[in-house]
């Protein structure tokens, strides 16, 4: 129950701080300098908003589990869940009134994506750990990247692309080729991937230390286990960054309609997320497991 728990709390928590960056980030600078017909904007929310909800929902409902029947946490977990409930809950009650993309808003998103990150970040064996502040802020740079390009990703596949849908052939690939672009090279993938690797390795170091640790132990071979699933999903990416995207550049720059690039990009993004979400759940039970380098 706390492991799954755990996943769906680690999930949602990505996934909504993910969204919220994508919006910020990624969609609205590119549909904001183009002519976008309103049905596309439409679609755009109809679709990433209940993906804030359920992510919402999914984050709340975990961290309120680990609260209830997690020994040893309760005040750590009790900080979670305001964290968790509070900002973004702010984010969804007055996007209902009245949605707002100016400064307020801003904040608001940013205050709701330093909850999640933070929240996350302490679910992980950091809590215990020496020096705190130092290994909770890798862990916390860790979920930030994390998110931008998990979330990021289920974003595209689920808001992003479809939404395009409402345009025929040559626009939809003038619309999508700089989303695509811009979050694939830009602002989100290059550097989160960095960081997330960057930050890993550091945390990998702190629980491990040995290299007898990382195959002698359950925790370490489930680390293995999560490094091995992370090649394919790098492999993904970068064909994703240097053919599809490219294609679909040239595509835009043309004026053709490269509806083949489109399904098969969004093929790839799929497998990217499924082996996201599997690595994912190897993280939450990473959690729930013994690190060897606690007992050096
Ligand atoms: C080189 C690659 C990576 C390494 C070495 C690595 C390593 C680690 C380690 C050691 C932890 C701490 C677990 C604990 O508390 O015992 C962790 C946590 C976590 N990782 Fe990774 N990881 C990597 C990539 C990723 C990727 C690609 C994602 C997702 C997109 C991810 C998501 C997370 C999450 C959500 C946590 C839980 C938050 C925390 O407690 O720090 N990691 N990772």
């Amino acid at each position: 129950m706390l492991h799954f728990a755990r996943w769906a709390g680690l999930a949602g928590m990505l996934l909504a701080a993910g969204v919220l960056l994508f919006r910020r980030l990624v969609w609205r600078p590119v549909t904001s300098r183009s002519e976008m017909p309103d049905a596309v904007e439409k679609r755009f929310a109809a679709r990433s908003r209940p993906l804030l909800v359920g992510a919402w929902v999914a984050s709340t409902g975990a961290t309120l589990v680990a609260l209830l029947i997690e020994p040893g946490y309760a005040q750590v977990d009790a900080v979670r869940f305001g964290l968790v409930v509070l900002p973004l809950g702010a984010v969804l009650a007055t996007e209902t009134r009245s949605p707002d993309h100016g400064p307020t808003a801003a904040l608001l998103e940013a205050a709701s994506v330093a909850g999640l990150v933070l929240s996350a970040a302490l679910t992980g064996h950091v809590r215990g750990s020496s020096p705190l502040v130092p290994n909770l802020a890798a862990a916390a740079i860790h979920v930030g990247g994390a998110a931008a390009w998990g979330g990021g990703l289920v974003t595209l596949l689920v808001a992003a692309l479809p939404s395009a849908r409402a345009l025929s052939g040559g626009r939809r690939v003038a619309l999508l080729a700089p989303v695509v672009a811009r979050f694939s090279n830009i602002a989100v993938v290059a550097v989160a991937v960095a960081v997330v690797v960057a930050s890993g390795v550091y945390s990998a170091w702190v629980e491990v230390r040995t290299l007898g640790g990382l195959t002698d132990s359950t925790y370490g071979l489930v680390l293995l286990a999560k490094l091995g699933a992370l090649v394919p999903i790098l492999a993904l990416g970068a064909v994703n960054n240097r053919w599809m995207t490219r294609r679909m550049v040239r595509a835009a720059a043309s004026g053709s309609s490269e509806a083949t690039a489109i399904v098969m990009l969004r093929r790839l993004v799929a497998w990217e997320v499924a082996l996201l979400g599997i690595l994912v759940g190897l993280t939450a039970f990473l959690l729930s497991l013994s690190p060897p380098g606690r007992s050096l």
